[in-house]
């Protein structure tokens, strides 16, 4: 059977009623205006530039999707899938990398596209790996922070929303695999951040 889709959020009926699915934390249509407004910045800032999106599998694949499309410039895209070892929502902030780039970061400028930054560690041993590369300039784009949490200090240049400190799914983010793609953002139930 085929469901309309809720009107506000835009996200499949039957997803959105999913098991510990929650409120919404941020809306579909606050999603893609703030991804409008990030693509002007990021338009500008890199002018005469063109960066190198790197998105970080798999969680920031439907935002780089979006955010790719908001920016007027010929970027390339690569993806990187890392693993952090530990348990499933919590990171150690060791990190395995499970697929690597594509292509040379030497000389590039390049923008980390991230979903989520939480303790902060996933993100800052990737700075740390791709700075290794020399890379003209590196920087990080992160849909989503989670306040209060970063165990580590990251400088992030573009940030989409600040959140509260709870478990959220959807736009890319999954809860065992699953709810990536609603097309909001939602507090999950079942677990706490
Ligand atoms: P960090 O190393 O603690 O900053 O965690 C970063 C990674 O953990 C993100 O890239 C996500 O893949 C995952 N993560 C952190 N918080 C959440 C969440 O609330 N929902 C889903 N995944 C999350
Ligand atoms: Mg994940």
């Amino acid at each position: 059977m085929i469901t309309q889709g809720d009107e506000a959020t835009g996200s499949p009926a039957s997803l959105e009623h999913a098991d510990g699915v929650g409120r919404v934390i941020v809306s579909a249509e606050d999603l893609q205006s703030r991804i409008a407004e990030l693509g002007v910045r990021i338009t500008a800032d890199y002018a005469g530039r063109p960066p190198l999106l790197v998105g970080v599998l798999k969680g920031a694949f439907m935002f780089m999707s979006d955010l790719s499309r908001a920016i007027d410039l010929p970027v390339q895209v690569d993806f990187m899938a890392v693993s952090s070892y530990g348990s499933a929502t919590r990171t150690s902030g060791v990190v395995r990398i499970v697929k690597d780039l594509d292509v040379d970061l030497a000389g590039r400028h390049v923008l980390v596209v991230e979903d989520i930054v939480d303790s902060g560690l996933t993100l800052s041993y990737l700075q740390r790996y791709l700075l290794a590369r020399e890379p003209a300039s590196l920087e990080v784009c992160a849909l989503l922070v989670k306040d209060g949490q970063q165990r580590t200090d990251v400088d992030l240049a573009y940030v989409g929303f600040h959140i509260p400190a709870e478990f959220v799914v959807g736009y890319g983010l999954d809860v065992d695999e699953r709810l990536r793609n609603l097309r909001a953002i939602y507090a999950h139930a079942s677990r706490s951040s």
